[in-house]
C-alpha cells in the first residue's frame, strides 16, 4: 500500500471520506464526507474565514451556484472552458489527453488537442487500461448543462468556478464598500466541472469546495498598503525562468517583488499568505512550493499566475490553490455582454489641469443639409476620437444608420479644464482555494506510521499507561483487545486549528464512578467552545490509538486516583507523554495548550516521563 492509499483506508474507516452513492455502486469524481471529515473539512473553512473575511476585511457574499448562460457566455467558459479528451477504441474508457502525454514529456499541458493527438501517435501511448489504440483528441467543455424552468426552459449552468458571482456583482459591491478600491469579497461553496478521468479521489472531483477571493485594485497601484507584513518571509518559488532552470528558488517575498520574480506587491502579499494559511492549517511548509504558469500555461482571464502546490506521495506536486491576476478581463467582458459600464470613479489626491481635444460641430452647415437630424449627428459628432475625426470624411452612424461628413463642417479646438479623477476598470487579484484538495493535504501531510517502542524510548516514556496495566478489565462492549501491543501506531498529526476533535475525555472503566465525572469535564470543555468526545469503548490502549488516528491533540483520563486527588491525566498526542492535572479549571488548561501555545511540559506533574 502507498500513503495514499493508507491515508485513504484510514478516512473510510474512522469516517473522514465515504465514497459517494455506495449502495448503488458509486460514481467516479463524488465523495461524502463523513462526521469527522466533514468537521475537518468546516475548520478548515473556518480558518479560512478568519484569514480572509476577519483579517483581510473581504466580506462573504453568496451567489447561485446554477448561472445563466449569458454570465458563462461573456467569462469565456462557453467557449474555452475545456480540457482535451482522448477516447480508447477498444474498451471506450475516457483519458485527459494531456495528462497521458505528461510521462513522455514536459509541459503537455501547453499542448493543443492537434498537438497531443501527434505525440501520442509518435510515442505510440496506448490505453493504460486495455491496450487499446485512442481515437484523435479533441476538445471537452467541462461544464455541466442544465435547463432553467420548465419545457424547453433557459439554458443555464452549474458554476465551475465561484469567481462569477463577485464579477456580476460588482456594481452592487462597490456601493458597498463606498467606491473605494481596493475591496475585495469572497465566496465558499460548490463547484461543478465535468472532469474527464477523475481516479485521484478529492484530488479531482466533479463537486468540489471553492474558496475565492476577488480583490478589486486600482490598475495603476498594484502597491500593497500591508506589504511589510509579510515582506521578509522566505518562500520556495518555481518561477517561470527557475522552471527553465530546473530548481526552484528560495526568496523573501520582499526580494522576489524588488528583483521582478514576483510581478507586483498585491501578488506577493496574496502568496505569502497563502502560504502562511496553509502551513496554519497543517501544510507541511517541507512540501509546499510555489509554481508560477508558464507563459502559453495560463486560464483564458489571466496575465500571471502561481500555483500553490503540495506534494504528494502518489501524485506528486498537486496544484492546491491558484493565485491569478486576472487584470480587468471579467469586468470588461462583463461589461460588453451586459452593456453596462462597470468601473469605480477614482478621485485625485489634488485636481489636474488637463489639456484636451474637442470638437465644435457647425450647426450653419450641418443644419442645411441634415435638417432635423442636424443636432443627433453633431451629437454623435462629439463622442468620435480624434483619430476618426482627422479624416477628410467623417463617418458617423446615426439611428443605425452610416452618414458622412466632410471635415469643413466640424471645427476643433483644445481646451484646458479642471479634472478631479477618472473612470477606472479595476483590476482582479484573485487567490482561488480547493479545499478539497486542501483536505487531502492536510491528511496525507499528517499522517505518520509509528514504531510505538522507539516512540516511547525517544520520548523518555518510563511506562506509557498504554499497554494496557490499569485498563485491560474494560466492562463496556466493544473492539478487540491487545492493540496496545501492536508494534504500530498511526498517527495523524492535525494542528489544534483543525483537528476535528480536539479532546477525548476516557473513563479508565466504564463504571459509573468513573463516567460521570468524565461526562462533567466533557460538559466543561464544550462550554469552553471546545471539540470534546467521550470515549468508553475498549481498552484504554485502544481508545489512545483510535484517537491517534483520528488525530485528536489530547487525550483526559479519568481512574480512582481522579476520585481521591481531583486530579486526571492528560495524554499528548504527539510526544505520548502524560501530565498530571488538577480537574478543577482543566477546560482553560486544555483551551491554553490548544489555542495560547502552552508547552505540554508546564501542563501538569510528569506522569510517565
Ligand atoms: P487542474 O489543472 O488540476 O485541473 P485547475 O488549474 O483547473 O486544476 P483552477 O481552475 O485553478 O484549477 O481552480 C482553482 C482551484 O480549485 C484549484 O487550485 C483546485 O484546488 C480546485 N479545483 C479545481 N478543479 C478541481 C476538481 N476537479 N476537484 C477538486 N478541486 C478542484
Ligand atoms: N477561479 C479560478 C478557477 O476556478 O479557475
Amino acid at each position: 500500500m502507498d500513503k495514499y492509499e493508507k491515508v485513504f483506508e484510514l478516512a473510510k474507516r474512522r469516517g473522514f471520506l465515504w465514497n459517494s452513492f455506495e449502495l448503488y455502486g458509486g460514481s467516479r469524481g463524488f465523495y461524502d464526507y463523513g462526521p469527522l471529515g466533514s468537521t475537518l473539512k468546516r475548520r478548515i473553512e473556518q480558518v479560512w474565514r478568519e484569514f480572509y473575511v476577519i483579517q483581510e476585511g473581504h466580506m462573504e457574499i453568496e451567489c447561485p451556484t446554477i448561472g445563466i448562460e449569458d454570465v458563462f457566455i461573456a467569462s469565456g467558459h462557453v467557449g474555452g472552458f475545456s480540457d482535451p479528451l482522448c477516447e480508447c477504441k477498444k474498451c471506450g474508457e475516457a483519458f485527459r489527453a494531456d495528462h497521458l502525454v505528461e510521462n513522455v514529456m514536459n509541459a503537455a499541458g501547453t499542448l493543443s488537442a492537434e498537438q497531443l493527438t501527434q505525440v501520442i501517435k509518435e510515442k505510440g501511448i496506448t490505453c493504460p487500461e486495455c491496450g487499446g489504440e485512442f481515437n484523435d483528441a479533441y476538445e471537452f467543455n467541462l461544464m455541466f448543462k442544465t435547463t432553467i424552468g420548465p419545457g424547453t426552459g433557459r439554458q443555464g449552468y452549474l458554476r465551475p468556478e465561484t469567481a462569477q458571482g463577485m464579477f456580476v456583482d460588482f456594481q452592487r459591491l462597490s456601493r458597498f464598500y463606498r467606491d473605494k478600491l481596493p475591496f475585495g469579497a469572497v465566496q465558499i461553496g460548490k463547484s461543478y466541472r465535468n472532469e474527464i478521468a477523475p481516479r485521484q479521489g478529492v484530488i479531482r472531483l466533479r463537486e468540489f469546495t471553492q474558496a475565492e477571493c476577488e480583490i478589486f485594485v486600482d490598475p495603476r497601484n498594484k502597491k500593497h498598503p500591508n506589504f511589510e507584513r509579510f515582506a521578509g518571509r522566505e518562500l520556495v518559488l518555481y518561477s517561470q525562468a527557475a522552471q527553465e532552470a530546473g530548481e526552484p528558488v528560495r526568496m523573501t517575498v520582499r526580494e522576489a517583488v524588488e528583483k521582478g520574480v514576483i510581478a507586483h506587491e498585491v501578488l506577493g502579499y496574496n502568496i505569502a499568505l497563502t502560504n502562511e494559511f496553509l502551513t496554519k492549517v497543517g501544510i507541511d511548509p517541507a512540501r509546499l512550493r510555489f509554481r508560477q504558469h508558464l507563459k502559453d500555461e495560463m486560464a483564458h482571464y489571466a496575465i500571471d499566475c502561481w500555483d500553490a502546490e503540495i506534494e504528494t506521495d502518489r501524485f506528486g506536486w498537486v496544484e492546491i490553490v491558484g493565485i491569478a491576476d486576472r487584470t480587468d478581463y471579467d469586468l470588461s467582458a462583463h461589461a460588453r455582454v451586459s452593456k453596462t459600464e462597470l468601473y469605480v470613479y477614482v478621485e485625485y489626491d489634488e485636481p489636474k489641469m488637463v489639456t484636451r481635444f474637442t470638437v465644435k460641430p457647425n450647426m450653419g452647415k450641418l443644419g442645411p443639409i441634415f435638417k432635423g437630424k442636424a443636432k443627433v449627428v453633431a451629437d454623435a459628432l462629439k463622442q468620435l476620437s480624434e483619430a476618426e475625426l482627422s479624416q477628410a470624411e467623417i463617418k458617423v452612424t446615426v439611428d443605425g444608420e452610416e452618414v458622412t461628413v466632410s471635415s469643413d463642417m466640424v471645427e476643433f479646438a483644445e481646451e484646458t479644464v479642471k479634472v478631479s479623477g477618472e473612470n477606472v476598470v479595476p483590476h482582479v487579484i484573485e487567490p482561488s482555494y480547493g479545499i478539497d484538495r486542501i483536505f487531502y493535504g492536510t491528511m496525507e501531510h499528517a499522517f505518520e506510521e509509528e514504531n510505538v517502542a522507539q516512540k516511547a524510548a525517544e520520548s523518555g516514556l518510563k511506562g506509557s499507561g498504554e499497554e494496557g496495566e490499569e485498563g485491560p478489565a474494560v466492562e463496556a462492549g466493544g473492539e478487540a483487545e491487545g492493540e496496545a501491543e501492536e508494534e504500530t501506531r498511526l498517527v495523524m498529526r492535525f494542528s489544534s486549528a483543525v483537528a476535528p476533535v480536539q479532546v477525548a475525555v476516557l473513563p479508565l472503566l466504564t463504571r459509573k464512578e468513573l463516567s460521570d465525572p468524565a461526562k462533567d469535564i466533557v460538559g466543561k470543555l464544550r462550554e469552553k467552545n471546545l471539540l470534546a468526545a467521550y470515549d468508553d469503548s475498549g481498552t484504554i490502549g485502544r481508545r489512545y490509538r483510535r484517537n491517534d488516528e483520528i488525530g485528536t491533540p489530547y487525550s483526559v483520563t479519568v481512574d480512582y486516583d481522579t476520585l481521591e486527588d481531583k486530579t486526571v491525566t492528560i495524554r499528548d498526542r504527539d510526544s505520548m507523554r502524560q501530565v498530571r492535572a488538577p480537574v478543577e479549571g482543566i477546560e482553560n488548561l486544555l483551551y491554553e495548550l490548544i489555542y495560547r501555545g502552552r508547552s505540554f511540559e508546564s501542563a501538569g506533574k510528569p506522569f510517565n516521563f
